[in-house]
């Protein structure tokens, strides 16, 4: 959601800062801005509505010189994208230009209050009022411009990643975060700054993650000194960047989301790199080892994610129920935090997040926190705000993810959901040896099957024409095919703006059967599983409606394929590691229903990569 970036050093800043912000594009925005300061340290500040490549064409012509700049993609909160609400923002006497990431939630009173004082604003947002008030405090208490923005940020109630550059001073950017990312980049004789690592990784590899109330005076030629909003001098932790350039190319694929369906063999071989031996027959993940206890005597197991997270919590649950005898709650982390939720200090909470930046995860787990949980997480942004407020965890080691569609993400965290719950029921002694000895072989055999299911990508094309027509569509699932059902579901809304529902397939016969009529497409994940007959039951009942029916089969399959107007085969496995087969023609289907219908794949319309806004 949103990206900032900025830029000072010896180079022109303009051309880091566009590339920049391609690069933080798939986050999701609406509009772009840049402020630059040249060499007579004027500042200019130029925005547009749309794509970054509108604001590339704006600035034609213009004078974007200067060794200093600060850019901003922005995801409007407060008040529609267009030129006014786009960043950054001048203060009134447009000395001050600032971008913000977040939602500065007391924004009205600070703005009345400014009002009064003879403040006028040229935007609807709530950013202006925060550069309004740094100047305010700046001139009123005669300090200089980085106690005013510690002073100012004092007052402000909510969420923010801010960075700002004044007229008259070239050497100087200043940036501060409360539960909104960013990242400076230690370079040669430069700093940036960005939202994440994506537009630092090809200039330097040293970063430092800015904690919450954290202030980054980055001067140029000078150390970077870190202050509190208390006021306390921090020393910079440097961290060493392990992401690769080549992880944020396309890499030959037509997108992002398609290069990363196909990522998925590799993605979840390196998942299960260290963590899984077949041959000494053990699973080691050093974030349940070491905390063992917690996990051995949990009362309870409450997962906490949203979105395709939140499906992977549900696969989750079947797995700890089953293997080791926990009760689980899988929780919208943003219906969790508001509700008054019984919390036990014995409870262990697992919060999943790819981005690890979620705004509503990060706040269900300081709950959880304050309640005396255990918290782990699953992340996949290393670095990012969860794994370092959590109490241990896993990394899922996926690579970037660009498309906003979660597809690779989402095969690895069901994968650490089901190396954690072997892991805990082998401790436990909930699951047979045979058994967990079985479904770690079959763990081994995984990517290859993937491999298989991608050979079907042109068969798949195919099929995805037939569909294009839909305005509708039904998953079904049982049992772990259940969250699968609505996990595809969401792939095909985000990206082909088809409205479509995932339901038990059980559940259908109590309401959404009344939808079904030969037009409407019912995608059937009928695998072979311990509930494979009743499916086939509710198969009949879709048929008996004339619904056209899609049915992902195994090859064994004798019995859906003649009920079904299409299938999909893919290899059989397990019936706990099905998702990770079953979901991938799922994706593919959406990717290639998308494509058909000329939709942005990779930057659906009002989507965000990484929510950090509640
Ligand atoms: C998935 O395709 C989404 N775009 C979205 O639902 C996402 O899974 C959700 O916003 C959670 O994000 P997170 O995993 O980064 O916390
Ligand atoms: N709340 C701010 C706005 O609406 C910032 C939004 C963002 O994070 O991009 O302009």
């Amino acid at each position: 959601m949103c990206g900032i970036v900025g830029y000072i050093g010896k180079q022109e800043a303009y051309p880091i800062l566009v590339k920049g912000l391609h690069r933080l594009e798939y986050r999701g925005y609406d509009s772009s801005g840049i402020a630059l300061l040249n060499t007579a340290a004027d500042l200019n500040i130029y925005k547009s509505k749309g794509r970054v490549a509108d604001l590339e064409t704006y600035c034609q012509g213009k004078d974007i010189s200067g060794t200093i700049g600060i850019a901003h993609t922005r995801w409007a909160t407060h008040g529609e994208p267009n030129h006014a609400n786009a960043h950054p923002h001048y203060s009134q006497s447009e000395h001050i230009a600032l971008i913000h990431n977040g939602i500065i939630e007391n924004y009205v009173v600070l703005k009345e209050s400014l009002k009064q004082k003879g403040y006028t604003f040229q935007s609807d947002t709530d950013t202006e009022v925060l550069v309004q008030l740094i100047e305010y405090i700046k001139t009123s208490d005669n300090v200089d411009i980085s106690k005013a923005v510690q002073l100012a940020l004092k007052q402000v109630i909510g969420a923010y990643a801010i960075a700002l550059v004044e007229k008259g001073n070239p050497d100087l950017i200043i940036a501060a975060r409360k539960s909104s990312p960013l990242v400076v980049g230690i370079g040669e004789d430069a700093f940036f700054l960005a939202s994440d690592a994506s537009p630092i990784i090809e200039y330097t590899k040293k970063v430092i993650y800015l904690d919450d109330e954290e202030i980054a005076i980055i001067h140029r030629n000078e150390q970077l000194k870190i202050i509190s909003l208390g006021n306390i001098e921090k020393t910079p932790q440097i961290t060493q960047l392990e992401m690769s350039l080549g992880a944020l190319e396309k890499g030959g694929y037509a997108h992002f989301m398609l290069k990363e369906i196909f990522e998925q063999p590799r993605t979840l071989r390196d998942c299960m790199r260290g963590r899984i031996n077949i041959d000494n027959n053990h699973i080691v993940l050093s974030g349940i080892l070491d905390n063992k206890e917690k996990f051995l005597n949990a009362r309870r197991i409450l997962i906490l994610a949203c979105g395709t997270s939140w499906h992977a919590g549900l696969i989750g649950e079947y797995l700890f129920e089953e293997f080791c005898r926990i009760p689980v709650e899988v929780e919208y982390s943003s219906e969790f935090r508001y509700r008054h939720p019984v919390i036990y200090p014995d409870d262990v909470v697992i919060a999943i997040s790819q981005s690890g930046e979620t705004a509503d995860t990060l706040a269900a787990i300081e709950l959880a926190k304050k309640a005396g949980a255990f918290v782990y997480g699953i992340c996949n942004v290393v670095g990012s705000s969860i794994p370092r407020n959590t109490d241990s965890g896993s990394y899922t080691h996926v690579g970037p993810e660009i498309g906003v569609a979660s597809t690779k993400a989402f095969t690895a965290q069901v994968l650490v959901l089901i190396m954690m719950a072997l892991c805990i029921g082998r401790e436990k002694k909930t699951i047979p040896e045979k058994r967990f000895l079985q479904i770690l072989s079959e763990l081994d055999n995984i990517p290859n099957k993937i491999e298989t299911i991608l050979g079907l990508n042109d068969k798949i094309e195919d099929l995805s024409k037939i569909f294009t027509y839909a305005q509708n569509f039904i998953y079904l699932g049982r049992g772990y095919s259940y969250p699968v059902a609505i996990e595809g579901a969401l792939k095909l809304k985000e990206i082909s703006y088809i409205h479509a529902e995932g339901y038990p397939a059980a559940e259908m016969k109590h309401g959404p059967i009344a939808l079904i009529d030969n037009e409407m497409p019912v995608v059937v994940i009928a695998t072979n599983s311990t509930t494979y007959d009743k499916t086939i039951s509710n198969i009949q009942e879709i048929k008996a409606r004339k619904g056209r029916i899609l049915a992902i089969v195994n090859k064994s399959d004798t019995k859906v394929r003649q009920m079904a107007d299409y299938t999909i085969e893919i290899p059989e496995t397990e019936e706990c590691l099905d998702p990770l087969l079953s979901i991938i023609p799922l994706q593919l289907l959406s990717y290639h229903i998308a494509v058909k219908k000329g939709g942005d794949v990779d930057m659906p319309r009002n989507l965000a990569k990484s929510v950090t806004v509640e």
